[in-house]
């Protein structure tokens, strides 16, 4: 017998899941993790706050119950938690679990990518904000250089991981990567995803002025190239893509500001404290964790889990107005995991 779909108060079914595994990151990216708040006497997470690979991949099984199809593995730097192949390979196991992805900045990808393809996963989105090495650096404040960043991505090429590119544009910042970004992934035939920049936590000194909408990306590469647009791989992807004509190369847009597409979102996110939320913009979510640790069966996590869904109403980027972009309380992006 099949389940009746779990559905939000604006009919939208729950079908995908971003586990955050960890809020530390080892960029210090000057849009996401400031030094001056996320510096050496930020708070991060206790260990013992973490839910455990077991919590998650008991989590795991609950959500694909409930009909989550598609899990992304995110951060601050998902690479960054000890093991994490370990869980890939307990989550591969999951019957009814379509897709399994990770979002990663890529330091760490290169040397990981053997053990990770082995685990199970297919494919990784790599977070890159520039080619130019100079520019990229003073984006991480880390020292990390793009070249870094380049051969990682060659190196999960090469352990059979499927790739794409994500590239956050803020006016003043990068700008001038857009083109050359372009150029590099078009021959390199990975799909590079714009992503406007977004008033997502407390500390990016977010700005309507600082985005650079798709619209103006879209009229930048058309003087360089001819783009064809191409159907959404499944309902409510995030980017919208375009062809390349001629070519099997793609680029996206991912246009939560200009373009928003809450309307067919069917994200939940649990981030690695096991708070569950159901909106990137989310000021609260529902703490999984104390529920998992008070003994609780898959039942009664079930019954917190469903009434949530169930109220849920989130609709944040198509009601965004100045007011809320500025002055609402929300999540930090590092600790949602994006
Ligand atoms: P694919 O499965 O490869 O399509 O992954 P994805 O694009 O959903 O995930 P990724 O982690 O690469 O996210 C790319 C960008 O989209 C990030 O900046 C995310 O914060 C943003 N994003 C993902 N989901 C949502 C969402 O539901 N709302 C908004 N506003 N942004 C989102
Ligand atoms: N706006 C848009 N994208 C962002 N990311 C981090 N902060 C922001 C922001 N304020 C991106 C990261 C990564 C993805 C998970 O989210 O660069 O690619
Ligand atoms: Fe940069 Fe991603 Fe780390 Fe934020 S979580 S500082 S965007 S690498
Ligand atoms: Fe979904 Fe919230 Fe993003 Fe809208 S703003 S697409 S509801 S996560």
């Amino acid at each position: 017998m099949t389940k009746p779909m779990l559905q939000d108060k604006l009919g939208r079914p729950l079908q995908d899941l971003r586990i955050s595994v960890t809020d530390r990151c080892n960029f210090r990216c000057t849009y996401c993790m400031p030094k001056e708040i996320f510096g050496k006497d930020f708070a991060f997470m206790p260990k013992d706050h973490l839910l455990s690979f077991e919590e998650i991949e008991r989590l795991a099984r609950i959500f694909v119950d409930l009909g989550v199809k598609k899990i992304r593995l995110t951060g601050g730097e998902p690479l960054l938690r000890r093991n994490l192949p370990e869980l890939i390979q307990k989550l591969v196991m999951i019957d009814g679990l379509e897709d399994i992805g990770l979002t990663t900045n890529g330091v760490l990808l290169g040397k990981m990518a053997e053990k990770l393809k082995t685990a199970g996963l297919t494919r990784v989105n790599v977070s890159l904000d520039a080619l130019d090495d100079e520019l990229f650096q003073s984006i991480n404040d880390s020292g990390i250089s793009s070249k870094r960043v380049l051969e990682s991505i060659e190196q999960a090429q090469a352990a059979g991981l499927e790739v794409k590119v994500n590239m956050v544009v803020k006016k003043g910042m990068n700008d001038q990567e857009v083109i050359p970004m372009a150029k590099y992934f078009k021959e390199k035939g990975i799909t590079l995803r714009y992503i406007e920049f977004m008033d997502v936590g407390q500390s990016n000194g977010w700005d309507y002025s600082k985005v650079v909408t798709k619209k103006q990306l879209f009229e930048q590469l058309n003087e360089d190239f001819q783009l064809e647009p191409v159907d959404p791989a499944y309902l409510g992807e995030v980017a919208k893509r375009y062809r390349y004509k001629g070519t099997n190369s793609e680029v996206g847009f991912i246009t939560s500001v200009s373009e928003s597409f809450c309307s067919s979102c069917t994200r939940a996110r649990v981030a690695a404290d096991g708070k569950f939320y159901t909106c990137l913009f989310a000021s609260g979510g529902f703490d999984l964790k104390e529920v998992i640790r008070s003994g609780a069966t898959d039942e009664e996590l079930k019954d917190t889990i469903i009434p949530t869904w169930k109220e849920r109403g989130d609709r944040y980027s198509d009601e965004r107005t100045e007011e809320t972009a500025k002055n609402r309380k929300k999540i930090e992006m590092s600790y949602i995991g994006g």
